[in-house]
């Protein structure tokens, strides 16, 4: 029988120990964190998810805990009998543990290891590549580890809030039929069926719309869910969501549960009452237009401001201002070719303040004429406004020169210019215009220093500019390609507002839906809708996005079935729980919250999947590879 773990058991964690324990007799298992050798004695850091207590062996020690500490190396592991002392003067403040030691009784090596790789620092240089590689190593480090408890924590917290308002946890397949639209689906060959293929569930959606046909009320999923879509610092193609459906609820009811899940996620978790921000636990609201407007996206970070200013109806007012590149947008409108409830091209600016403007160089606003071009854009148009005795007018800039003075006065009134300012412009189709608007808006914002940076944890964290929104109202269909017909801009199981339906046949744009989206600090948490569970109306929206019945019946065909079984009115939304744990924890990207996540380009660097197959399996799978 092994003296270790059989007989002697762990009775401490390494983060546990205080003044207070010291006399006691302890035992201690962990990892080499670090070893000082002061000649006379050796001195161990060890460390296990719990904290790092200071070890020390001393050769008059009776039995082998000297030799022990002195062969030990980094990451070996070790198991420790020994007492805890007071360190007296020599406090580590750094520590929790600091202000004790432990004196090793006696020792034991459980195994020995490898020189790492990279040391298990918080604050190393190591290269991403390097810690995906030897991600167990990676999740050694402690913000790593605290990051993957606080996620763990999140699921708990999740459950008992879900458990205590009445739902039911429920798992639904991931192996799944394929439905076109949507994110692009993972495809797995069925070799029961050979050349059929399952699609990995993109979400949840249509199963947990049928349990609220089924009657089970009020459900709830921590889930994985598969993308394969272009990554990003905020998008894996395995996620987490937490899923939710409820029956008989309007848009607030869905917005009651969440805020009040959140509200306590950031109580337990960060210790921080967000009622006091927002009376009541009630986040804000924000129409989708507005947001657009504003902010040129769905998601806008509210903590600064660099908004953006919509330009286009002056614009058209001043038939163009006396800006040749102006003056062809205006004419359209005018022609009756542009809509200005549905605008194609729109105008819009940013103002830089005169104190940041000052100190941006030609150089500098150059650089970000090449940034906005990596988007699309053609350019970027600027001007700098002058002092009030030039009447403001627009310097260095060639739309100064042929711009009338009645546009200029009416813009720098309509962006609040005054002597100074920087005045960037974009016009053109309006998607591009939006997005290129609302990174340029970011861009600044980061380089302004305005808003808080990730990884200081800072004042900002606990007292919190934690600023939520809901963004609602959006429209229920967008143009399709290249401006033809409509397509659901979300899916066309959303309910419409019983306001709209009489735009549904003849102003298709203007129909809005109960779709919403949460965002927190410019990153979209969540988003869901109140879905459309009245048939006739469903027929309708069909028939807008030019879906026909038997086309429906493929497509849809058992969700269509199941709404006619006897469908209770319904909604729900799905939170990324990746992102929230990513911003619970101030970490800058999923990778940081996830044990072992994917590269940008999907590949899991430890394991080295994805990895080809063998010719055999192919042909077992009836697929044969292209490449
Ligand atoms: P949606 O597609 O908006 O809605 O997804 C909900 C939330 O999931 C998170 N998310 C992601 N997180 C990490 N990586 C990704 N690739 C990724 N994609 C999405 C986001 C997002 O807000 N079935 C609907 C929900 C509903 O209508 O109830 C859905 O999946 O935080």
């Amino acid at each position: 029988m092994a003296r270790f773990i059989d007989e002697l058991k762990r009775t401490h964690g390494c983060g546990a120990l205080r003044d207070t324990n010291v006399g006691d007799e302890v035992v201690l298992f962990g990892w080499v964190h670090s070893r000082r050798d002061h000649g006379e004695l050796i001195f161990i850091d060890l460390r296990d998810r719990d904290g790092i207590t200071q070890v020390v062996f001393d050769p008059s020690v009776d039995g082998n805990p000297f030799a022990i500490g002195d062969q030990a190396r980094g990451e070996w592991v070790l198991g420790i009998r020994g007492r805890v002392r007071s360190r007296g003067g020599n406090v580590n403040d750094k520590l929790a543990t600091g202000r004790i030691e432990v004196l090793a009784l006696e020792a034991t090596v459980f195994n020995r290891a490898e020189t790492p790789v990279f040391s298990i620092e918080d604050d190393i240089d190591t290269s991403e590549e390097k810690r995906l590689e030897h991600r167990y190593l990676d999740l050694r480090r402690p913000k790593l580890q605290r990051s993957l408890m606080t996620r763990s924590r999140i699921y708990h917290h999740t459950r008992s809030h879900f458990h205590d308002h009445g739902f039911v946890e429920v798992e639904t397949p991931i192996f799944v039929k394929y439905t076109p639209g949507g994110a692009r689906n993972f495809l797995v060959p069925a070799r029961l069926n050979p050349g059929s293929f399952y699609a990995l569930a993109e979400s949840p959606q249509l199963f947990k719309q049928l349990l609220m046909v089924s009657g089970f009320d009020r459900y709830i999923q921590i889930v994985k869910c598969f993308r394969d879509e272009d990554l990003r610092g905020d998008r894996q193609p395995e996620f987490t969501q937490i899923d939710v459906e409820m029956s008989f609820v309007c848009q607030d009811d869905i917005f009651g549960i969440i805020e009040k899940l959140v509200v306590r996620l950031w109580k337990e978790l960060l210790g921080v009452d967000l009622a006091e921000r927002y009376p009541g636990g009630v986040f804000p609201r924000m129409q989708f237009d507005e947001s657009m407007r504003r902010f040129g996206n769905d998601k806008p970070d509210m903590r600064f401001g660099l908004e953006h200013v919509d330009l286009t109806e002056l614009v058209i007012e001043h038939s163009g201002g006396g800006i040749a590149m102006l003056t062809p947008i205006a004419e359209k409108f005018r022609s009756g070719a542009y809509r200005r409830d549905l605008p194609e091209e729109i105008v819009k600016a940013i103002r830089i303040p005169a104190a940041q403007a000052a100190g941006m160089s030609r150089t500098e606003i150059d650089r970000l004429e090449a940034f906005v071009k990596q988007m699309g854009a053609k350019g970027l148009a600027r001007a700098k406004v002058g002092p009030e005795s030039t009447g403001f007018e627009w310097q260095q800039s060639p739309m100064g020169k042929t711009a009338t003075k009645e546009f200029v006065a009416a813009a720098n009134a309509a962006c609040g210019a005054v002597e100074g300012d920087l005045l960037l412009f974009q016009f053109g189709p309006e998607a591009m215009v939006h997005t290129v608007m609302a990174n340029l808006r970011l861009h600044l914002g980061k380089k302004f220093g305005l808003i808080p940076q990730v990884g200081a944890r800072s004042a900002t964290h606990e007292t919190g500019d934690w600023n939520f929104l809901w963004v609602v109202e959006p429209p229920l269909f967008e143009r399709g390609d290249e401006g033809k017909g409509w397509v659901a801009a979300h899916h066309p199981f959303t309910r419409p507002h019983d306001q709209s339906l009489g735009h549904l046949e003849t102003d298709p744009g203007k129909v809005l839906c109960y779709r919403y989206d949460l965002v927190l600090n410019g990153v979209e948490l969540g988003g869901g809708s109140i879905r459309l569970h009245d048939p006739d109306v469903q027929k309708r929206v069909f028939e807008v996005l030019g879906i026909g019945q038997e086309q429906a019946q493929e497509k849809f065909g058992f969700l269509l079935q199941a709404l006619r079984s006897g469908a209770p009115p319904h909604g729900g939304i799905a939170l990324g729980l990746d992102r929230l744990a990513m911003l619970l924890t101030e970490s800058e990207s999923l990778r940081d919250v996830i044990a072992f996540p994917k590269t940008g380009k999907g590949a899991d660097l430890m394991t080295g999947a994805p990895a080809g197959v063998t010719a055999e399996q192919l042909a077992e799978l009836k697929v044969r590879s292209l490449v």
